[in-house]
């Protein structure tokens, strides 16, 4: 039985997790569970699977997970240290990964340098800290298996074959529910039109990146850390149909595809079994129904933050680590309609700007180009500084 430790197991990908676990009862035991303040499911993954440490975000929701279910034998720690200790348990083998955002970076860390392997959702984590955290993992012997279903394509399709083998990797997406939205009409996007995903149910933030396309340039800089490949040679496609989940083409000009239904027990089925393939009551995909499989071009002027996202990766040091926390602030303002669907881009963009890159030589440099893009987002994200822009 392998010890696993989940943080963010409260949420969209965590609960899947939990959904992927029950169909192995005999090769997984859950150790630990971090969450942020959904007490009421933690507290019913507490009661089912006992683990021995869980994590909340604050002290308020300790006391509420409390009344909820009897904790008896389960030790219950509090914020990033709380997850920390989640993430490090020494019975845990593999640490799954599936918290939003920054909040996961130092955990994630902790539990590389701890020699763990890490089955990665949280994308946010490596295109803020990628070279760090991919240093670390091979210096600890912790392996970095991807979550992500357009990573775990690609992982299946490369299957070992290094960046020199390869010509390009082209990942594809949905396009989001605005692939056919005219621009001019960006501003009138509503939270619920934003939230409206079309081929994927997932938490808020990364839904709201799907509709900027900011989630396939976050994925951009996913891939080049996790196989090593140039920014230059990741193309992205637009697929509506979300069958074909990425692609790898080959020196030779052969490409490799790999296809299957949108679920996300798939790819973290085979984080979790890797190297192995174990069954699964997951369908296939269906043939038979006069499937069409289209792939076109980004349109980068609607969707400029896929552009930011490659400037970034481009240039490299502290620019992914300012565009993710820039990128958090402005779609988190976006949620509580604070700011319009347009605001996003252009908050990330002035950020950018007003941070030049820098070299990041250690967690510190990372979590400090965190903290003053988050600073100078809130002040580019503030309604007065909008509407200046939109008279201008
Ligand atoms: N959803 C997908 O299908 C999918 C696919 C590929 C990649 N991903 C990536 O996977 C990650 C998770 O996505 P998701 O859709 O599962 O998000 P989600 O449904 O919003 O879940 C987020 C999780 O993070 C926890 N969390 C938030 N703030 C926290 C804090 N301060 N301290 C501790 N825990 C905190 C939440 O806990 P509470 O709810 O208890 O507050 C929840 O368990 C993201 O990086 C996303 O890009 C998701």
């Amino acid at each position: 039985m392998k010890g696993i430790s989940i943080l963010g197991s409260t949420g969209s990908v965590g609960t899947n997790v939990l959904r992927t676990l029950d169909a192995f009862p005999d090769r997984f035991r859950v150790v630990g569970l971090a969450a942020g303040s959904n007490v009421e499911r933690l507290a019913e993954q507490v009661a089912r699977y006992h683990p021995r440490v869980v994590s909340v975000a604050s002290a308020g929701a300790r006391d509420a997970l409390s009344r909820f279910v009897d904790l008896g034998g389960c030790r219950v720690v509090l914020g990033e240290a709380g997850m920390v200790e989640v993430a490090t348990h020494p019975e845990a083998g593999i640490v799954v990964a599936s918290a939003v955002g920054a909040v996961g970076l130092v955990p994630t860390f902790r539990a590389l340098e701890a020699g763990k392997d890490v089955a990665l959702a949280n994308k946010e984590t490596l295109v803020m800290a990628g070279a760090l955290m991919m240093a670390e993992a091979g210096a600890r012997g912790g392996r970095v298996l991807p979550i992500d279903s357009e990573h775990c394509a690609l992982h299946q399709c490369l299957d070992g074959r290094g960046p020199e083998e390869v010509r390009r990797l082209v990942l594809t997406a949905s396009g989001g529910p605005f692939r056919n939205r005219a621009k001019d009409t960006f501003d009138a996007i509503t939270r619920e039109e934003a939230l409206n995903h079309p081929t994927w149910s997932m938490g808020r933030k990364i839904t709201i990146d799907s509709a900027t396309l900011m989630n396939k340039g976050l994925e951009v800089i996913e891939a080049h850390w996790l196989f090593g490949v140039d920014e230059a040679r990741i193309e992205v496609l637009i697929h509506p149909q979300s069958i074909v989940h990425s692609m790898v083409e080959f020196v030779d000009g052969t490409v490799l595809a790999q296809l299957g239904v949108t679920d996300m027990r798939l790819p973290i089925q085979y984080a979790l079994s890797y190297p192995e393939r174990w069954p699964a009551a997951i369908p296939g995909v269906d043939f038979n129904r006069g499937m069409r499989l289209d792939f076109e071009g980004p349109d980068h002027e609607r969707f400029p933050c896929l552009g930011l996202a490659y400037r970034a990766i481009r240039a490299g040091g502290s620019w992914p680590a300012v565009l993710n926390a820039a990128n958090e602030e402005a779609v988190a303002a976006f949620l509580d309609e604070r700011v319009p669907f347009n605001a996003i881009p252009e908050a990330i963009a002035r950020v950018m700007e007003a941070h030049p890159p820098t070299p990041l030589r250690d967690l510190e440099d990372v979590l400090e180009a965190d903290r003053s893009a988050r600073a100078r987002a809130t002040e580019a994200l503030r309604p007065r500084s909008i509407a200046a822009r939109v008279s201008s």
